[in-house]
Parts: structure tokens; sequence; C-alpha cells
């Protein structure tokens, strides 16, 4: 029988908490291995790659017919009927990671005939951890949590991030031009998954980016759905690369039909 969405966290959340140990303690024994990918700016430690190796072969010894999109080494192997896929960000937050600052994190979520049924978000320089299940709430550290219930945009505290392409950086700073004098504030933590479930725990009122791949939103994007959050991309598409917006039912249209004319200016 397929697994069910907790038999799935259950898994997630040992494998995840085993490869938090790993990075922390990497980062105390110093950063190493530093090397650049799509651009000068998109960085990768030993660290990154250590701790996607490790989750990936504790994934296959539990689960050796499932397959694992990892952000380091891309997909693995073919899916088999019924496969599970499971979603990896080692470390999402990789410059606050190499900076030595405390927001960063492992992500991991599983997906079921393309929907995200389970997802585990730690950091492992707080120990927080963020879990959640697909109609089962989600929780920070045992305890239920509920977004933000902002209304008015004028009011919201906005999260959001940059990509590491120039040209997609310009046009994120012209749609964050427009959008800054209409809200109460923006934040910029620099790691997309625990954005998002700061967005769950109401820690921001609401987060959009621009560009982000499954392994930065899968996880957390459970986490905030679960959390009361409206998620999705732009004009009705689901939650990708175009966009990612998370915000209370209220403040979505509101932010989401901003964002769309901010948008529409154009850019990559
Ligand atoms: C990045 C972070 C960042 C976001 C970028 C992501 P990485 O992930 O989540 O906050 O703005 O778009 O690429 O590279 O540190 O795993």
């Amino acid at each position: 029988a397929a697994p069910t969405p907790e038999e799935l966290l259950e898994i997630a959340i040992k494998i995840v908490r085993d490869a938090a140990d790993t990075a922390s303690r990497m980062r105390a024994e110093g950063i190493s291995g530093v090397t650049t990918k799509s651009t000068d700016t998109d960085v990768v430690t030993a660290a990154d790659r250590a701790v996607e190796r490790q989750v990936v072969g504790a994934l296959r010894e539990v689960r050796p017919g499932d397959t694992v999109l990892g952000e380091e080494y891309g997909a693995s192997a073919v899916a088999g009927p019924g496969a599970v896929r499971w979603i990896l960000d080692p470390i999402d937050g990789t410059v606050n990671y190499l900076y030595g600052l405390p927001q960063y994190a492992v992500s991991l979520a599983a997906e079921v005939g393309g929907e995200v049924v389970a997802g585990v978000v730690r950091n492992p320089a707080t120990g927080a951890e963020w879990t959640a299940t697909r109609g089962g709430g989600a929780y920070r550290d045992g305890q239920l949590l509920h977004g933000s219930s902002q209304t008015e945009l004028g009011q919201a505290l906005v999260g959001t991030g940059f990509g590491y392409d120039a040209a997609r950086r310009a046009h994120q700073a012209a749609v964050l031009a427009g959008l800054l004098p209409q809200v109460r504030d923006i934040r910029r933590f620099g790691a997309a998954a625990l954005d998002l479930c700061a967005v769950a725990e109401g820690r921001l009122d609401a987060y959009y980016e621009k560009g982000l791949n499954p392994w930065d939103h899968a996880a957390g994007g459970l986490v905030a759905t679960e959390a009361g959050l409206l998620v999705g991309g732009l004009s009705g598409a689901p939650p990708g690369l175009a966009m990612v917006v998370a915000a209370p039912p209220a403040l979505f249209k509101p932010l989401h039909d901003r964002l769309v004319e901010l948008d529409a200016a154009g850019g990559p």
C-alpha cells in the first residue's frame, strides 16, 4: 500500500535531523570546497554536496524505489509506479551558511502523484523545525501554526528574495521598488524555505519571490498552506519558477494583483 503522509513525514524528520547535524558540524569545522554554480554569486560548499549525498543515501535505504530531486545533483533514477518523489534542498540559504548567519535550513518534501503531501524544514543553527502533512496542519516544534490575519497590504510585512542572475535581479529590484512604498516594510532573510515557515507562524504577513526552484518552496510551501495561507503563482498558475506568493486569504489578491502589474513591466 502507498505510504501515508504521516509515514513519509516520520521518515523525512529523522533524515533531516541527521542532515542538519552534518550541516552544523561542517559549519563548525570551517567552510570548505566553495565553488560557484549558475553565476559568480551562486555559491555551493562541500557541505551542500555532503548533506545531499547523505540524504539521498538514507532515502535509498528506507525507500529504494523512490526518486529524489536535489538541488546539487538533480534528479536520480526513474520513478516506478506509485513511487514517491522526494524534493531536497540540502542547504537553503547557502550564502548565510557561508557567512555564519544563523538563517539556513535543510528542506525535504515528499511528493505523491504530483502533490506535496509531507514536508520538513529544519534550521540547524537554532534547532527549530517546521513540519506539515497535507490536511494535517503545520507545526513548529510540535506547536500548531496559524499565519497572520493581516488584511491590509499597507500594513503588511512582506518577505522576498533574489535570484543569482543579474538580469533577473534587475527585474526583481524594479518590482521591489514598486511594492516597497505600498507595504509596511520588506524583509530579505536569505532562505526561501525559512521565509515560507516565517509566514506560516505570522513572523511575516506574506512572502513572494520570482525564480524559485521546487526545492526552495516544496516543503515550506506545504507548511505555509497548512498554516492557513494561500500559496500560488500568478494568474491562477501553480507556485513555481514564475512566482511563488504566500499570503493570508484576504491579503493574497491585493498582493497578487500588485505583483501582476509590476511583473508585467517584463523581465526574466
Ligand atoms: C536561495 C535562497 C534565497 C532565495 C534564492 C534561493 P539557496 O537558495 O532560498 O533566499 O532568494 O532564490 O536560490 O541557493 O541558498 O539554496
